[in-house]
This record gives C-alpha cells, structure tokens and sequence, in this order.
C-alpha cells in the first residue's frame, strides 16, 4: 500500500507573518491525520523560515515550489538546493504548469532540477499535465507519458522510489474545474501502465502519484480512492487551514 501524500501549493501568496499563522492553524487542525498520511506545506520562498518554526516537533514536513539546478553560481534571481535545505525543507515542487507555462520551464531543465534535488537529499514532487488544447487535440497519453519519461530520463531505481509525480491537467488548476474522479484515474493508470512498462513493479507500485486541480474538500474523498491516486497537490483550498484539514482527512 502506497501511503498517502498531500501537499499544499501556497504559491505567491502568504508573507512571513500569515504564512506562519496558517501553519500554525493547520498543525492544530490536522491533528493525528498525520499518521497516515504524509503532510507537506510549501510556502513561497520567504516564507520557509517562518513556516519552519511553526512546524518545528511535528510531523508536518516543508517544501520549496522551484529551485536551480545548480548549488551555487552567477544565477541573478535564482535560489539552489542547498539554500532551500538549510530553511528545513525536505521537499521541492518541480515542473509545476505555471512554471512551464510563464517562465518557459522545459523538460529538459525539470530533469536537471529533479537529478539536483535528489542529489542534495530532498524529495521532489514532479509535476505533469495536459493542457484543454492538448486533450481536445487527443494528446493526453502523448504530452504527459512524454513529460514523465523527459522528467526521469537517466535516474536510477532507487532515485525513482524518492519522488512522487502530481498529474495536474492544466485546465484544472485554479480554475474550479476538476478533472472527474474517472478522468483523473485514467491518466493516473496510464503513467503507472507506463512505469511497471519501463521500470517494472517494484517502481510502478511503489510511486506516489497525487492529483492537483482544483481539489477542494467537496472532490477529496472521491479522487483520493481511486486506486491510482495517491493524495493531492492543493492550491487555492490550501490556503484556509479548514479545508485544507478537511482534504488531508479525506486521504485517510
Ligand atoms: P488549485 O492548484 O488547487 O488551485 O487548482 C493546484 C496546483 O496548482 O498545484
């Protein structure tokens, strides 16, 4: 059995202050939840310190939601992997849509990211997704197969068991459209047909795959028992401490 990952995308929202606040009103409200289910809170940049202390002594883990590739270097703007893991991440979001879409991210960039991320330790959560033209166009199974084997190109099998993907369709993030439990299951069952494929079961059965798009407390309970979803990336409903409590619950 695959344990459950939820993970709030907090995006650009959420100064120092307020972020740890919600934090803070999200320990108390997620409780024991915690036991079974894997927490994460990934708060903007300047934000992570805050939100570490609120977290400190529980089981609620920090992630960042991008980094360079690269430790160090003339990268004006940019922040590295050894400077997120000494605000007390231990997770990164890679590859989400809105980097890809506005800041022009590549496949080939992701990969570079993913391998620097599992090289400093952290466990990176890799982002896929389909955008309405592409599914329209019937290219679901060609876009996101082909974002996920860019994505892994070149790890080893034990780097594999370290990430989790978050199959996000495009047209469902932030837009209040969910993907239905069937269509996201689908997607879901296709990437882990194509893992067991090239991987074998070992991968295929041990990598957690979230879905993220408009997850809200009302959907939760119904994704989250498809047999390929394994937890949430939640945007907009993570940013209230009760409904994000409420999406962790449902994953129990
Ligand atoms: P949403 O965002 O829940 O607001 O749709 C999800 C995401 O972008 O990770």
């Amino acid at each position: 059995m695959r344990r459950p990952l939820v993970a709030g995308n907090w995006k650009m929202y959420k100064t120092a202050e307020p972020a740890e606040e919600l934090a803070r009103s999200i320990v108390a409200q997620v409780g024991r939840d915690c036991e079974v289910v894997d927490v994460v809170l990934c708060p903007p940049f300047t934000s992570l310190q805050a939100v570490h202390e609120a977290l400190a002594g529980t089981p609620i883990a920090l992630g960042a939601q991008n980094m360079h590739w690269e430790n160090e270097g003339a990268f004006t703007g940019e922040i590295s992997p050894a400077m997120i893991l000494t605000t007390g991440c231990t997770y990164v979001i890679l590859g989400h849509s809105e980097r890809r879409q506005y800041f022009a991210e590549t496949d080939e960039q992701v990969n570079r990211k993913l391998k620097a991320a599992l090289g400093a330790g952290l466990s990176p959560i890799v982002c896929v997704g389909e955008t309405l033209q592409q599914r329209e166009a019937g290219q679901i199974e060609a876009v996101v197969l082909g974002q996920v084997q860019a994505a892994l190109q070149g790890l080893s099998e034990s780097e594999l068991l370290k990430i989790a993907l978050a199959y996000e369709p495009v047209w469902a993030i932030g837009t209040g459209r969910t993907a239905t439990p069937a269509q996201a299951e689908e997607v879901h069952s296709l990437i882990r047909t194509s893992l067991h494929q090239q991987y074998g079961e070992g991968v295929a059965g041990a990598l957690r795959i979230q879905y993220g798009g408009s997850v809200k407390p009302e959907n939760a309970a119904e994704l989250f028992t498809q047999k390929n979803i394994d937890g949430g990336l939640i945007g907009g409903a993570a940013l209230k401490a009760d409904s994000f409590a409420a999406i962790v619950k449902a994953a129990c």
